[in-house]
């Protein structure tokens, strides 16, 4: 997409309004659609490249700004970024006919069929270029525009009518709204998806609330299409990708073409697609995704070659059901069956208590899988998920496996334990939800706070993870947090693991923790909702002190906390032993600092491939992110550094390589950049 000329507020952004109601009826207008082509742009530049041009509060302003005009002009249009969360629930989806019929693919696991494929091809055409795609697991949709402006989004139904989810899918901000330089009239078509993180909160929420999770992410990005209130959609994270123009007033004679306009008119389009002169390079492609698919944020059940040019695919034409010119190559399925062989019950940080299916291992698509989450008591009962059932798992990513239906139950049904399996202390019901009430005298709780608070994000304690934070709290010598601070050489030391030297370390680490900054310190206290993002905006607004106090209206002046998050933060510091917990610390010398964010790599441009010993993905880009940098997954020709780990992606290397981005390898990435903010473990 181009950026718009002659708009003061691309680049400009932070330009001096004049009191909107000194403005002119004209003058009002001419401003609203400036602002709302230049946020619709800064959109684009930060949700589809990944590359912003302006800062949150810079946006947030322009934001305001075009609110407020159309609010005091009477200029509230249905497609301005002001509207893009509807506001009525309806009471069902309008049937609406598709500009092309949705047709599927041909396809199959198999090699032979694919070269079956391609002989068939080459028969009746010759030989062709090949549009090599990822196989989207998600829901389909077609959109069409009206002259450059978002008309409506249509499910795929019977393939000739579906339903009208527009409202919905104008909720998700890869979707434009307005497209300059649009042609009269557009049809494409997308895949709508949940992104793995968004998907595994989201069913912890149901869960917690009471409803079922969603077994995969395709059975939530549909739910949510489909969803009546446009409210509750805008709270849940969709993505799209598109690939296809079903229709344009534009000529378009190659698959190549259709991405080309696609990604000038500025939709978002997959950074895996790329161009094949044989069937091989199709084979090898799968291989190369199959490899990536669990590092992916989508689900893709396989990959699909398409003939490139619209000549050819005319002269193969289409069966009933599918064309001739694509083929779908794809992947072993991602469910698999096994027994379950017991009913564990784990107790989280905050005392929570989770079923987990033990397994009979059985591997799935390449990963052997053990164990699988039950989620609650009513889950478990709801599936008839007992010991010695059958059961359908299925995985999405690195997210941890579901149980997706039983096949064969056994009798009996599967109910919590009134007693803590830790602790022993009673077991009380919130909702569908158990918790134990042992608080930090239950060692499961005691343990998991304490490897919480001494994490990286939180006080930063190096060598104090799961396995130390089970040894000191098994052995007795930790039985509250602040404890941690009176701990001793000769009482370390006559535990294994430690020697002379590590029992040193450690308390060097512990002493060198005790001047926290003040968002580290509220993140390491375990507010349920408080991670490190909203603990970093309470650091900037409260001190200690003004937060123990502070009120549910004061806590939500701050960034995005409503009501659920201020209550639990009210309830945290009501609560007498927490409020304990912070006075020992503080006696014990814990100071926690308010300090600014750090700019020392402000404005560079990060990816990340394979993996760094020491650190998750999760934790290398929220601490980059921290000190400035951007951190994308996809490398472009705006990216500084593709930091390469082990077992790196070949596409991301090959990207880097072909749009000549600086490869720097993980050792390296730890010294130049991890050492200058004193984050090197
Ligand atoms: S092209 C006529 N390309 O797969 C062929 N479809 O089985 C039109 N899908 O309903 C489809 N990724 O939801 C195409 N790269 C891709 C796709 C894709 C996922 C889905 C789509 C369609 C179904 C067809």
């Amino acid at each position: 997409m181009n950026e718009p000329t002659d708009n003061p507020y691309v680049r400009e952004p932070d330009t001096q309004f004049r009191a909107a109601d000194e403005l002119t009826e004209a003058k009002a207008k001419e401003q609203v659609s400036q602002l709302r082509e230049a946020i619709e742009y800064h959109d684009y530049r930060y949700y589809v490249e990944n590359d912003p041009i302006v800062s949150d509060s810079a946006y947030d302003r322009l934001f305001d700004r075009l609110d407020a005009l159309e609010r005091l002009f009477g200029l509230r249009d249905e497609h301005s970024p002001t509207q893009r969360i509807g506001s009525e629930t309806l009471d069902e989806l309008e049937t609406h006919e598709h500009v092309t019929e949705m047709l599927s693919l041909d396809s199959s696991e198999e090699e032979t069929e694919v070269y079956d494929f391609s002989e068939r091809v080459r028969d009746e055409v010759g030989g062709v270029t090949y549009s090599l795609e990822p196989k989207f697991d998600g829901f389909s949709v077609e959109l069409v525009y009206a002259d450059g402006t978002f008309n409506r989004a249509v499910t795929r139904g019977d393939g000739e009518n579906g339903e009208d989810v527009s409202t919905n899918v104008k909720t998700i901000r890869t979707v434009p709204l307005q497209i300059p330089d649009a042609p009269e009239f557009l049809a494409v078509r997308a895949e709508v998806y949940m992104p793995h993180s968004g998907f595994q909160d989201l069913n912890q929420e149901r869960v917690q609330e009471g409803k079922d999770p969603f077994a995969n992410p395709r059975n939530a990005a549909a739910g949510t299409v489909r969803q009546l209130d446009p409210r509750i959609v805008a709270d849940r994270p969709l993505d799209i990708y598109f690939y296809d123009v079903m229709d344009s007033s534009q000529a378009i004679e190659t698959q190549a073409g259709v991405f080309e306009l696609l990604s000038d008119l500025g939709f978002r389009i997959n950074e895996y697609n790329r161009m094949a002169d044989d069937i091989e390079t199709f084979v090898s492609y799968r291989e190369e995704l199959l490899d990536e698919r669990d590092e992916l944020e989508y689900e893709i059940d396989g990959v699909v070659a398409k003939v490139n040019a619209f000549e050819k695919r005319d002269a193969l034409g289409e069966t009933a059901r599918h064309p001739r010119w694509a083929f779908a190559y794809k992947f072993p399925p991602n469910t698999g069956e096994t027994t379950v062989k017991r009913i564990a019950v784990q107790v989280g940080r905050t005392g929570r208590l989770t079923p987990v299916a033990l397994l009979d291992p059985v591997d799935v698509s390449g990963v052997t899988i053990s164990r699988a989450t039950l989620h609650n008591e009513a889950q478990a009962q709801d599936l008839g998920v007992a010991e010695g059932a059958t059961v359908e798992i299925e995985r999405a990513g690195d997210v941890i496996p579901q149980v997706v239906s039983v096949t064969e139950a056994p009798d009996g049904t599967f109910e919590m334990p009134e007693q803590c399996p830790v602790c022993g202390s009673d077991v009380t019901k919130e909702g569908p939800n158990h918790f134990c009430t042992g608080g930090m005298s239950c060692d499961a709780q005691l343990t998991q706070s304490l490897e919480h608070f001494a994490s990286r994000e939180a006080m930063n304690i190096e060598g104090l993870g799961e396995e130390i934070a089970d040894i000191l709290v098994e052995a007795g010598v930790i039985e509250s947090i602040a404890d941690l601070y009176q701990l001793e050489k000769d009482e370390l030391t006559t535990l294994e693991p430690f020697a002379e030297q590590s029992a040193e370390n450690l308390l060097r680490e512990i002493e060198a923790s005790k001047n926290p900054d003040l968002a580290s310190f509220l993140y390491a206290l375990g507010i349920r909702h408080v991670g490190t993002e909203r603990a970093r905006l309470l650091a900037e607004y409260f001190s200690l002190d003004e937060l123990e106090t502070a009120d549910a209206t004061e806590l939500k002046t701050v960034g995005d906390i409503g009501p659920e998050v201020a209550t639990s933060i009210r309830s945290f510091f009501a609560n007498d032993s927490n409020r304990e917990m912070i006075h020992q610390l503080q006696q014990m010398g814990v100071t926690p600092e308010r300090r600014e964010r750090g700019d020392e790599f402000d404005g560079m441009a990060l990816v990340f491939t394979g993996s760094i010993e020491d650190y998750s993905r999760t934790e290398l880009t929220e601490l980059m992110e921290s000190h400035g940098a951007s951190v994308t997954s996809s490398v472009s020709g705006e990216t500084d550094y593709l930091v390469v780990g082990d077992d790196p992606g070949s596409t991301k290397l090959e990207q880097a390589d072909e749009s000549g981005v600086e490869t720097i390898a993980a050792g390296d990435f730890k010294e130049r950049f991890l050492s200058e903010i004193g984050a090197l473990s």
